[in-house]
């Protein structure tokens, strides 16, 4: 949102340690893997049983989660579209210092528009955005409901709820569809091991 930039006379630092040179130490590329969907469609618990497995295989991650952000750094935002908007832009601005330090970041945000998240793949290059729609339809999260946010946005106690009295824009061209809906979840970790393995992310040996 350059429209909002009230920083100017600012010099950018070229660092000599490269992102180039921290992938190189690290033995694998840093990308960002943008999880998106209904909030209790599985997004927070598929990233961080990935980054469990990445770990494991010795890669160098961190989760970005929707509930804990909002903790700290997003605070001050609520639920309006604007402030949707601004804490994806947020996320999304701090993603690309995370792949610049070689690290791969896992966001698990609602991200319901899809204005929004195009402007976070703008930010990175070819390649180092990887959206995953965590599918599982309004009924499959309502009837779980594990945070009790469903049936309070049902009797209008929250507003703007997502999938109920606020839009989720599905992906049209997600690198990913993971059924979280119905799959188990070690099959939905298979799925985002494998494409990271194929897109060259991950060496073939880290199995
Ligand atoms: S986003 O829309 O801005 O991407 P984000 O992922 O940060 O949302 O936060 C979503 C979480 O906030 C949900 O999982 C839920 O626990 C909580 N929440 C509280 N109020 C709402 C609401 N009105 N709509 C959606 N999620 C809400």
């Amino acid at each position: 949102m350059n429209e909002q930039k009230k920083s100017s006379n600012v010099v950018w630092h070229q660092a000599t340690v490269t992102r180039k040179r921290r992938e190189a130490a690290n033995g694998h590329h840093s990308v960002i893997l943008w999880f998106t969907g209904l909030s209790g469609a599985g997004k927070s618990t598929l990233a961080h049983a990935v980054e469990e497995r990445l770990h494991q295989l010795g890669a160098r991650t961190f989760v970005f989660d929707g509930d804990n952000v909002r903790h700290g750094l997003c605070s001050d935002l609520g639920f309006s579209d604007a402030d949707r908007q601004e804490n994806i832009r947020r996320i999304g601005e701090m993603s690309k210092l995370i792949i610049e330090a070689g690290v791969i970041a896992l966001t698990a945000f609602i991200s319901p528009f899809r204005a929004d998240r195009d402007r976070v793949r703008a930010l990175a290059d070819d390649g180092d955005f990887i959206e995953v729609y965590c599918c599982a339809s309004v009924d499959e999260c309502e009837s779980r409901d594990v945070k009790g946010l469903y049936a309070r946005a049902r009797s209008g106690e929250i507003k703007a709820f997502t999938g109920i009295s606020s839009p989720y824009e599905e992906p049209e061209n997600p690198e990913l569809v993971v059924d979280t809906g119905s799959l188990p979840l070690d099959e939905c970790v298979e799925q985002v091991l494998v494409y990271l393995r194929e897109a060259g992310v991950i060496g073939n040996s880290e199995k």
